[in-house]
């Protein structure tokens, strides 16, 4: 039980990568706040791992609805050890002239601006207490440009810049800040790269490990960034990807 005792937050936690990182966290015995827009498929997903999971339903692009999740959670459980930014979209994908302002506005809110407003409002507890781990989920599209993927790439990129940041100034206060840079993982999110089995085939030969990620392979990671076990770890970028950042 690596994780007993401690209040966990995840962001986008009713799929893909963010549910299996509830799924890890709560085996591990945390109490685990899972957010997402729908608290319907929240309630469903919090039943379906049957452990110690609280579903919130919070658009991480609004204030009020990031304040609102916020003071629930420290209302019920007076603080918050673990916090991962963990959702995000991609509406902006396409040629880079195209993209609009409503859709730079939406990318930035959405994978950026939620992380930087979660930050502000729960990292000043965990310095309080002298203890924290703050884990940001990047991309490798955020370590290198992806191809039509202008804003995405961008959000990525600064959200790697913004953990480093504050992983300097909160380390003296016991707050660890790390970011984890998946490459490609079976979800929602990046079907189109894996639905087609011959551009996945593509994808994979220069892939020196051979499969699709699984968001398991990612939430294992979180845990080790989660966990005592990491206590001298900060400011890093682990990327996960089957080493296809190597070619
Ligand atoms: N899959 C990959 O290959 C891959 C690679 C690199 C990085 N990543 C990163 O991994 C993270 C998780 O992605 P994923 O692949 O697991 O995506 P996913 O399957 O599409 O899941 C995204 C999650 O975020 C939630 N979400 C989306 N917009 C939201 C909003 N405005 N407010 C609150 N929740 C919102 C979704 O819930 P609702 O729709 O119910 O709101 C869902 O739970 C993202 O940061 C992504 O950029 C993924």
């Amino acid at each position: 039980m690596q994780l007993a005792d401690k209040i966990a937050l995840v962001t986008g936690g009713s799929r893909g990568i963010g549910r299996a990182i509830a799924e890890v966290f709560a085996r591990e015995g945390a109490t685990v706040v899972i957010c997402g827009r729908k608290q319907e498929t929240l309630d469903a997903v919090a039943r379906e791992i049957a452990a110690d999971v609280v579903p919130l339903a919070c658009h991480v692009g609004r204030m009020a609805d990031l304040e609102k999740l916020v003071n629930t959670v420290h209302q019920r459980f007076g603080r918050v050890d673990v916090l991962v930014n963990n959702a995000a979209t991609n509406v902006a994908q396409g040629p880079c002239l195209s993209v609009d302002d409503v859709q730079f506005d939406k990318m930035i809110e959405v994978n950026l601006k939620s992380a930087f407003r979660l930050v502000r409002l729960i990292a000043p507890g965990m310095c309080k207490r002298g203890a924290g781990s703050i884990i940001n989920i990047a991309s490798i599209a955020g370590l290198r440009p992806q191809f039509e993927g202008l804003m995405y790439s961008m959000t990525k990129a600064a959200l790697i810049m913004m953990t480093q940041s504050y992983a300097l100034e909160l380390g003296p206060k016991g707050v660890r800040v790390n970011a984890i840079a998946p490459g490609l993982v079976k979800t929602v999110l990046s079907q189109y790269y894996w639905s087609d089995p011959q551009r996945l085939a593509g994808f994979l030969e220069t892939q020196p490990l051979k499969h699709l990620g699984e968001p398991r392979e990612i939430a294992e990671v979180a845990l080790l960034l989660a966990s005592d076990r990491a206590s001298y770890l900060t400011g890093q970028v682990v990327t996960v990807d089957g080493g296809a950042t190597l070619r």
